[in-house]
């Protein structure tokens, strides 16, 4: 059962996580994806680390797991003080594939356990008529790694209720969902089927990519509570009890993404937010993409 709940705590946000199957989430992660290569990745992990960051989210995909794991070797980061997510790619579905990407990616990072480990993309019936068995067993290999205690969390990504549903009978069932959620799209049905189900959800392209700084409802809004577009969209995630994700390459942007106390969006304002019609969608579905 991954029964999760909000820590409503009254300490500064670094110090705030979910609470999903006796693990604790903290609030908000570092994204990965795009960072520049090598050295550069480096410096960046270094510095999300050092503003305060303690959940980073990578993927086999990104390229970015042996910059975190280096960062977190030459920081001296003590293990329970880092959370990071990982994810097998498209290309390593199945059981016996999973297990192999998996197993690259611990070594890359150089850690004894993964906290989280999500199925990157599902296998969809457009692409693939055997798309059930496909995604059930490459979910028998993180139930397996789950169980032998590689591995704190595991769940999926970019899962419609279509996909979630050949899962929710299985003897273990996904703890966290990640998906494209910011202002524009929201996702409600995936959102509420999760909630409905105990499946946290995150947020990757909390900001869609950048374009949510030119979207007039939240420029109002910044003016009104006089805070950088940023922080509202990041409040408003975590409003909505869902993690963000956000990725800046700049100590500033990294350090703005976080400094979220001392504020409180009204309701009136997060539901307007909620009905921004500007979709700002990446038009990545699972039913269409070819990768
Ligand atoms: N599961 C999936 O399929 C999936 C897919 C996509 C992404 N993700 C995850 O989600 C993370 C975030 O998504 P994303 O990278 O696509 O996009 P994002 O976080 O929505 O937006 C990143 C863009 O916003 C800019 N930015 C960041 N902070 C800012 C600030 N305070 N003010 C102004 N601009 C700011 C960044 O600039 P700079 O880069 O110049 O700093 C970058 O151009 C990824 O890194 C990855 O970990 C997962």
């Amino acid at each position: 059962m991954s029964a999760f709940v909000f820590w409503k705590g009254e300490d500064l946000i670094l110090n705030k996580y979910f609470i999903c199957n006796n693990i604790k989430i903290p609030f908000i992660g570092y994204g990965t994806w795009q960072l520049p290569e090598g050295c550069e990745a480096i410096n960046c992990i270094k510095n999300a680390i050092s503003v305060g960051y303690k959940h980073i989210d990578t993927a086999s995909y990104y390229g970015t797991e042996e910059s975190i794991g280096i960062a977190i070797e030459e920081m001296n980061i003590k293990r329970d003080e880092i959370f990071i997510t990982s994810k097998v790619w498209n290309d390593d579905r199945g059981y016996d594939k999973t297990i192999k990407s998996f197993e690259k990616s611990i070594k890359k990072l150089k850690l004894n356990y993964i906290d989280l480990y999500l199925i990157h993309w599902p296998a969809d019936i457009n692409k693939y008529p055997d798309w059930e068995d496909i995604n059930k067993s490459t979910w028998r290999a993180l139930v397996d790694l789950y169980k032998s205690k590689k591995i704190k969390l595991i769940g999926v990504s970019n899962f419609k209720i279509k996909h979630l549903r050949t899962l929710i009978d299985q003897e273990i069932v996904p703890m966290v969902n990640q998906i494209e959620y910011h202002p524009g799209f929201i996702q409600s049905d995936v959102v509420d089927f999760c909630k409905e189900n105990n499946i946290l959800v995150e947020a990757w392209s909390p900001f869609a990519f950048g374009k949510v700084f030119k979207n007039d409802v939240l420029i109002n809004l910044s003016k009104k509570y006089n805070r950088p577009i940023s922080q509202i969209c990041i409040k408003w995630c975590l409003d909505n009890n869902i993690i963000p994700l956000p990725k800046a390459n700049s100590i500033e942007k990294m350090r703005e993404n976080l400094d979220i106390d001392n504020f409180m969006l009204e309701s009136d304002d997060i539901l307007k937010i909620n009905k921004i019609t500007d979709k700002m969608f990446s038009g990545w579905d699972p039913s269409t993409i070819d990768f």
